[in-house]
Formats: structure tokens, sequence, C-alpha cells
């Protein structure tokens, strides 16, 4: 018998955006730590992207992933697709049998397709199969070489700063390539200013857009950064004040659908090679729900409500998801938070394989205690 006294119970948290590493990264993370890491940080349900080696631009690879999280891992794993083969740019996957193999849409996060050619494409054929584009946006010939964000941290330290325009730009370009495919296209991890604005622009006139914003985002700025450690560097990076203000707004006036972690486990090794060198990302899963709910909810910005439907009935509904226990037949993913106790981030608490976070030390209330996934306790 589970005591939940005095506890939030809620529909079990659902990140639509992650990065597993298996197959061909194991050595940052695996499907096994990856997933328990999920279900500490109360998710039950995370899609997975395809910057694995090799990619999963193929049905083997979707089923070997499948196979893996169904043997190995403790919550649900949904794969997307990657839109063009070995993520090189220049020839679409297999969109139908990818579909048939059960990925939950075609994406290109981590290299972002550069020809818009391409990219309109992938949206006609994407649309044509009832499925959405998943794009990750980036100019590359704008961010070659910066590591951080156009702003106050580049500027003090001499760095070239990765411009708002070089997200913007694709969404711009993404919005308009939607408008005329009619393809469902979702925003990855919205940063800036401009990108909010565009995509409220793009739903006022009726285009299938929807959008997604990490907790990183929400409540950190470049101003934060405490110097130069990579736990610090991500992609996009950690922007401007104005526009972690700007994706706020966005996200309480539903131009931002959900939020999503951006799970991007790297080994110190590879994160010990600096701010420069060292690759973008940093974990998600275990901090995010307390990060948002001490940021948000504690200090009465947000109702506890809204913080969990950005997080369950929002992605689900968005990418036609079950969830929590509402679905007739479905076995319960259930998720059990503590609202009261202030705990410190602690690297050695961390599951994740990998400890790539800029929260260490942070005392945050609102921590999942019990994780139920499929009916099983999967976090306790
Ligand atoms: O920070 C990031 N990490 N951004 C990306 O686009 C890719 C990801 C990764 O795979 O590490
Ligand atoms: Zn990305
Ligand atoms: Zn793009
Ligand atoms: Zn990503």
């Amino acid at each position: 018998v589970l005591d939940a006294s005095g506890k939030l119970v809620a529909p079990g948290f659902i990140d639509m955006h992650v990065h597993l590493r298996e197959p061909g990264f194991e050595h940052k993370e695996t499907i096994a730590t990856g997933t328990r890491s999920a279900a500490r940080g109360g998710f039950t349900t995370i899609a997975c992207m395809p910057n694995t080696r090799p990619v999963i631009d193929t049905v083997d690879t979707v089923n070997y992933i499948k196979d893996k999280a169904e043997t190995e891992g403790v919550v649900r794993v949904i794969p997307y697709g990657c839109i063009t083969k070995n993520e090189l740019g220049r020839e679409l996957t297999d969109f139908a049998a990818l579909k048939e193999a059960g990925v939950v849409g075609y994406t290109d996060d981590g290299v972002g397709v550069q020809s818009a050619q391409m990219m309109k494409d992938a949206m006609a054929l994407a649309a044509s199969l009832g499925m959405p584009i998943i794009a990750h946006c980036e100019d590359n010939t704008l961010v070659e070489g910066a590591a951080v964000t156009e702003g106050a941290f580049a500027k003090k330290h001499g760095l070239k700063g990765i411009p708002n325009e070089s997200e913007a730009i694709h969404v711009g370009r993404d919005v308009l390539l939607a408008e005329a495919t009619g393809v469902h296209y979702h925003v990855c991890h919205v940063s800036t200013e401009q990108s909010v604005r565009l995509i409220r622009h793009a739903k006022q006139f009726g285009i299938k857009v929807t959008a997604e914003v990490c907790p990183h985002h929400l409540v950190l700025s470049d101003e934060d950064i405490p110097g130069m450690d990579a736990n610090w560097k991500m992609n996009p990076p950690l922007r401007t004040p104005r526009d972690v203000q700007a994706v706020i707004e966005g996200l309480e006036d539903g131009t931002i659908d959900m939020i999503v972690t951006d799970h991007a486990p790297h080994s110190e090794e590879e994160k010990e090679k600096g701010m420069q060198l060292a690759p973008f990302g940093i974990l998600g899963f275990e901090t995010a729900f307390p990060l948002l709910y001490s940021k948000f909810v504690v200090t009465g910005k947000w109702t506890l409500g809204f913080l969990v439907d950005r997080m369950t009935a929002k992605p689900a509904d968005v990418f036609g998801l079950p969830y929590g226990t509402l679905h007739a037949g479905s076995a319960a993913d259930i998720t059990i938070v503590d609202l009261e106790t202030e705990q410190e981030v602690l690297k050695e608490e961390i599951v994740s394989k990998s400890k790539n976070t800029p929260f260490i030390g942070w005392k945050l209330q609102g921590w999942p205690v019990t994780t139920i996934a499929s009916g099983n306790i999967v976090w306790s």
C-alpha cells in the first residue's frame, strides 16, 4: 500500500525532447540509466532524439531502441525518426517505414536541416502521412565557433556570441514552410524573444505550429553564468534576461505549449574540455519539476495546475499520447511529489550516468518521491 497523504498525486510527467545516447554513446548515458534518471524526475513517458550512432534513420534502429527500452528501461520510450539519412541533410529517410515502426515524428535536433528545399520536402511528406516535423532551429553559419549567446557574458569574456537570429531565422522559415505544406510543425526548445513573436504570429494565422521550452531557459539567463564552466553550455544557449522574460510570457499565454527538458548527458571528461571545446548540453530530468515548482509555483506566479498541465496533458494532447490514468484500460502512469521538503541538488544523488548540470548545490522543493510507470513502481 502506498501512502501519498500530504503529497501531490499527478499524472506521470511526459518529456517530448530527450537524448538517451544509446546506441553509440553509452559512455554518456544508456537506455537503462537514462530511463532511471527520468523516473527519478517523475517522468513516465519520454521521446528520444535520433542523434545516436547509428542515427535513428532505419526501422532496425527504431526496433533496437524499442527492444532495449522494454527489456532494460523503466519508463515508456518513444523514438523520433531522423529527417535525413545519417543526419547529413542530403536524403530523406523512409518516413512511411519509420511511422510503421512507431516513431512519433521526424526531427533534425542537434544539426538542423539547413536546406529550405529539403525541409519543405520533409514537411510535405510528413503532412501526407499525418505526422509532425519537430525542428531544432538554427542557421549554422551564424553559430559557428560560438559557445554562448550574444550578450553580457560573451562580451565580458571576449567570446563570439550565438545571435538570436540564428534561431529565429529558422523558426520564420519553417513556419512559412509549414503554412505551405500544411504539416504540424513543432518548434524545439524556444529560447528567444524573436522566436516567441514569430510563433505567436503564426498561431494567430491558424498555422499548425506548436512549441516547447526547457526549464533552464525559463530560470537562467546568460548573466547567471558564473565563469568559463561548460556545465552552463547548451544549445540553444542561455539567453539574455529579456529573452527569459519573453519565453516565460510565451508559455503563460499559450504561444509555447509545453515544457521539455532536452536532457543532454555528456561525460565529465567531455565537459572538462572547457566552455569553448566541450559539447553543448546539460542534464534535464532530475531537476525539471523541482526547479519550476520552486521558481514559479512557490512564489505564486503560476498555479500548480498550470505547471503540471504543461508537463502532462499538454504534450499528450499535442502528440496524441495517453497519460495518467484518464484512459480506460491503460496501466497507471503516476507521479507522487513531496511539495514541502527543501532539498539540495547533490551530485552523488544524480541517477544519470553523466553529471553535467549547473544546478548542483541549488536548494529546491517539489521533489518526486514515487514514480509509477505502466503500473510498476519505478522510483521510490
Ligand atoms: O544542448 C544540446 N545538446 N543541444 C542540442 O541541440 C543537442 C544536444 C545534444 O545532443 O547534446
Ligand atoms: Zn536541439
Ligand atoms: Zn530549423
Ligand atoms: Zn535536444
